[in-house]
C-alpha cells in the first residue's frame, strides 16, 4: 500500500492540492528561501533532534511544566477545562507544534476531533515517529505563515511560543486567521518587551547569531546555565527601586530573575534539569528571528488580523490568550 492511501483523507481534504507524504508526514513546504526563516529552521532541527535524544524523564518533567502553564496562558480553568472545550471542536491545528506533545495532548484529551501538527523543522518528524498510531493525529511540515489549508476549516488554531519566530508575524496572524472558522478561537502567545539593558543585548547578538557555528551557540548556552545557576545559588534578594527610564520594574526579587528580566538571559530552573535549561537558553539566543512585543503592539496585530481583542494574559515573559475570529 502506498503512504498516500494509507493517509487519512479527512486530513488531507484540508489542504489545497495535493501534498507529497514522507515518513507518514506531510509535506506542505521543505524550507523557506527567506535567510532568516531558513536559519530559525535549522536551530530548531538542530534543538529538537538534539534534545529528544536526551534524558526521557527530564523530558516528560518538561511537557508536564508546559501542559499547566498551557492552561494558565490561555485561561483553562484545568485540564478536564480544555477537554471540553476540545471536544467542542472538529479540527485543530497545532501550529510550530515542535516535538508535537502538546498535539498529542489535545488528540488524546478529545479522540473525535481531528489534530493537525504543523512545524516548518524536522521537529515534525520526530513528532510522527513518537505518536505513530494515534488515529486523529496527523503531523505536517510546513510554515504556518502559508499553511496550504483551505479558507475557515480550522475550529481551533494553537500557536504557543511560535508566531515571533515567523518571518513576518503579522503576516503570520492574518494566515492563521484567515483558515480559522468564524466565531471560533486562535490561542497565540508572543514573547514581550523587556527591560532596556536587555532588549539592546537581544537585538545586537539576533543580527549576529546567523554568523555563529550552532557549537559555539550550545557552549554559550551551557556557559549561561551555569551563570544562572552560580546566581540561583547566592540566593540573594534584593529590594530593586524602579528605574522607569530603563524599563526597570522595583520590588522584592531574586538576584537571578534580576539578571535574568533586565540584563541577559541566563535561564536555570533546578527541577527541569540541566540539559532543558541549556536548551531554553540555545531557543533564545540562536535563531534570528524571535520578535518581542509591548501590550499595544500585540493588540493592533491581534486587530489586523480580523481578531476580537478581549483582556489577555500577561506576564514578565509574554502575552497570550484565545482571541475569536469576527464573523
Ligand atoms: C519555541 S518552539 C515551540 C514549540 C511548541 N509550540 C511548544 O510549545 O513546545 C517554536 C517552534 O516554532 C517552529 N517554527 C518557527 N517558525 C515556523 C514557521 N514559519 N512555521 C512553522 N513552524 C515554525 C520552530 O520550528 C519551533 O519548533
Amino acid at each position: 500500500m502506498s503512504e498516500k492511501m494509507r493517509t487519512n483523507p479527512k486530513f488531507t481534504d484540508l489542504f489545497i492540492g495535493d501534498l507529497p507524504l514522507i515518513s507518514g508526514v506531510l509535506i506542505a513546504s521543505e524550507d523557506s528561501t527567506q535567510e532568516n526563516q531558513s536559519q530559525t529552521n535549522s536551530i530548531f532541527s538542530d534543538k529538537w533532534v538534539k534534545y529528544s535524544k536526551e534524558d526521557q524523564d527530564e523530558q516528560q518533567r518538561l511537557f508536564e511544566f508546559q501542559k499547566e502553564w498551557y492552561l494558565s496562558l490561555y485561561n483553562f480553568s484545568s485540564e478536564n477545562d480544555l477537554k471540553k472545550y476540545l471536544e467542542q471542536q472538529e479540527v485543530v491545528l497545532d501550529a510550530g507544534c515542535g516535538l508535537g506533545y502538546k498535539a498529542k495532548w489535545f488528540a488524546d484529551l478529545s479522540p473525535n476531533t481531528l489534530v493537525i501538527g504543523m512545524d516548518y523543522s524536522d521537529a515534525a518528524f520526530v513528532a510522527s515517529k513518537n505518536y505513530a498510531g494515534t488515529p486523529n493525529l496527523m503531523f505536517v511540515k510546513g510554515d504556518i505563515a502559508n499553511t496550504k489549508i483551505k479558507d475557515s476549516v480550522i475550529s481551533y488554531v494553537s500557536c504557543d511560543q511560535v508566531i515571533h519566530h515567523t518571518e513576518d508575524p503579522q503576516e503570520t496572524m492574518i494566515e492563521l486567521s484567515r483558515i480559522l472558522q468564524p466565531n471560533k478561537e486562535l490561542a497565540v502567545y508572543v514573547y514581550a518587551k523587556k527591560a532596556l539593558p536587555r532588549e539592546l543585548l537581544d537585538e545586537h547578538f539576533r543580527e549576529k547569531t546567523k554568523d555563529i557555528p550552532s557549537e559555539a551557540m550550545w557552549e554559550m548556552s551551557e556557559q549561561l546555565t551555569e551563570l544562572g545557576k552560580k546566581l540561583s545559588e547566592l540566593n540573594i534578594s534584593l529590594d530593586i527601586p524602579d528605574i522607569p527610564l530603563l524599563g526597570i520594574k522595583g520590588g522584592e526579587m531574586d538576584i537571578q530573575r534580576f539578571v535574568y528580566w533586565n540584563f541577559i538571559k541566563c535561564f536555570w530552573n533546578e527541577e527541569l534539569g540541566r540539559e532543558t535549561s541549556i536548551s531554553t537558553n540555545y531557543d533564545w539566543y540562536a535563531p534570528s528571528n524571535a520578535d518581542r512585543y509591548s501590550k499595544k503592539e500585540f493588540t493592533k496585530m491581534l486587530e489586523k488580523a480580523g481578531l476580537l481583542v478581549r483582556p489577555f494574559h500577561t506576564e514578565e515573559a509574554c502575552h497570550s490568550g484565545r482571541f475569536i475570529k469576527g464573523l
